[in-house]
């Protein structure tokens, strides 16, 4: 779409006329055309006298885990939800902050009916009176796509209006982390919650909340409309099911890429055409940059949930960034860690100093490996959240693999 520098009310006007100007609403698939296709046939039978419990044996024998990265069982939530009394409900997390992650956007402004339906089956599966989704400003197509998307939901007669509500976030990282996404739902700051209790008893406004992550739902509709073997029929490496990696930096073909879950940092890299013509891979981040850098070495580790603990690492999200020779490790461990001071909340001593301070000492020539290796236990034993709790990976991990850099 067109940008124009110091615009004259003439170049506004014409540009506005044009209909071609922010933000760009890409080509996706509407209601009307999901419909077509079968879509919401599930939801309206599920609706008109299906039994919840059914749709959870399929969610859990296609072994699908909670996509925003923590990979929970995402039947086992609907239990925990539904175990407490109601009123319940629903918030989406569509908050996709983590950097390199960006699967949820792309699913949303291709077939965000997926997504929808999901969440009305989620909603449905555990009687939640009301459904949230909270998604990020800074996709704006998506938001508009949503905000079109629902409008027809209510016009159908699918949800009635105001059962399904979009909430804008506003650039904090830390209103991802889903306490958090409930207090700013609930007009608050978004500080993190210390847990127990967990949502899934205490969520907004102090009642029983299912938290799905966008992609998570995407793929609830889709195990219900085509079988729980979409997912646990695929094998590799000793590993069931799909990933949606998203991969970038020095690839030929950065994007998100659809592979078996047991997929390595090789058969990514080959899914996104090789490394960037002149680049030699040295280095990755397998999850977002609380997973940390590994080595090209570790390059027959499948990246799914589980098999990166050993490593000191996790997928996460599987925000694949591939960095070459080209790169600085410690530049890029720099980087993250000066995101995680500038993204805390600031709530808690060990991440909001643990922060500061780690961005200073790895400024220094030569790392301190004893200080940094004390503020890496402390900030994982004692902060309040995953972003605290995670932060000093990258130091733990560049101090590991990388030891020449530092
Ligand atoms: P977690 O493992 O603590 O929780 C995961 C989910 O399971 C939550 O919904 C939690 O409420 C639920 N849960 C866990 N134990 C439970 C229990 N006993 N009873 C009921 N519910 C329970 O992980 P967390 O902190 O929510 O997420 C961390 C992950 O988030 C990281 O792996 C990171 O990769 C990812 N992340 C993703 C981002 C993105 O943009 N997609 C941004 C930042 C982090
Ligand atoms: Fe806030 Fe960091 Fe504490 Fe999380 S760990 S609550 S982001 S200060």
């Amino acid at each position: 779409h067109r940008h124009v520098d110091h615009a004259t009310p003439e170049a506004i006007a014409e540009v506005v006329a044009s209909g071609d100007f922010h933000p760009r609403i890409p080509d996706y698939q509407g209601f009307d055309a999901y419909r077509a296709e079968g879509g919401y046939r599930v939801l309206l039978e599920l609706r008109a006298g299906g039994d919840w419990k059914a749709v959870q044996e399929k969610i859990l024998s296609a072994g699908l885990r909670g996509l925003g990265g923590a990979g929970f069982p995402s039947g086992k939530k609907w239990e925990f939800v539904r175990a407490n009394p109601g009123p319940r409900y629903l918030a989406v997390n569509g908050d996709e902050g983590e950097p390199g992650t960006f699967k949820d956007r792309y699913y949303l402004e291709r077939t965000p009916h997926l997504m929808l339906e999901g969440m009305l089956i989620a909603a449905w599966a555990v009687e939640a009176e009301r459904c949230f989704i909270y998604m990020r400003d800074e996709y704006p197509a998506v938001l508009e796509i949503l905000r079109r998307e629902i409008a027809a939901l209510e016009a159908a007669g699918i949800v009635p209006p105001g059962h399904v509500e979009l909430r804008r976030g506003a650039g904090a990282y830390i209103c991802g982390e889903e306490s958090a996404m409930l207090e700013s739902i609930e007009g608050k700051r978004g500080l993190p919650r210390l847990r127990p209790p967990y949502v899934a008893q205490v969520g907004l406004w102090g009642q029983p909340t299912l938290v799905h992550n966008v992609e998570t739902l995407h793929w609830v509709a889709r195990i219900c409309r085509e079988g729980p073997e979409i997912l646990n029929s695929v094998e590799r490496n000793g590993r069931r099911g799909l990933r949606s990696y998203s991969v970038s930096g020095r690839v030929a073909r950065p994007g998100v890429y659809l592979l078996p879950a047991g997929s390595t940092i090789r058969d990514i890299i080959d899914a996104a055409g090789g490394m960037a013509p002149g680049h030699e891979f040295k280095a990755y981040q397998p999850g977002g940059p609380s997973s940390g850098i590994l080595p090209a070495s570790l390059d027959d580790v499948p990246l799914d949930f589980d098999t990166l603990q050993p490593h000191g690492s996790f997928i996460g999200s599987a925000a694949v960034v591939v960095l070459s020779d080209k790169d600085s490790v410690r530049a890029a461990a720099l980087n993250m860690l000066r995101f995680f001071e500038s993204e805390s909340c600031g709530q808690c001593t060990p991440c909001r100093v643990g922060c500061e301070k780690a961005v200073k000492l790895m400024q220094a020539e030569s790392w301190d490996r004893e200080t940094l290796g004390d503020l890496a236990q402390v900030m994982a034993d004692a902060s309040i959240c995953g972003l605290g709790q995670a932060a000093p990976n990258p130091i733990l991990l560049t101090m590991k693999h990388f030891p020449d850099e530092v």
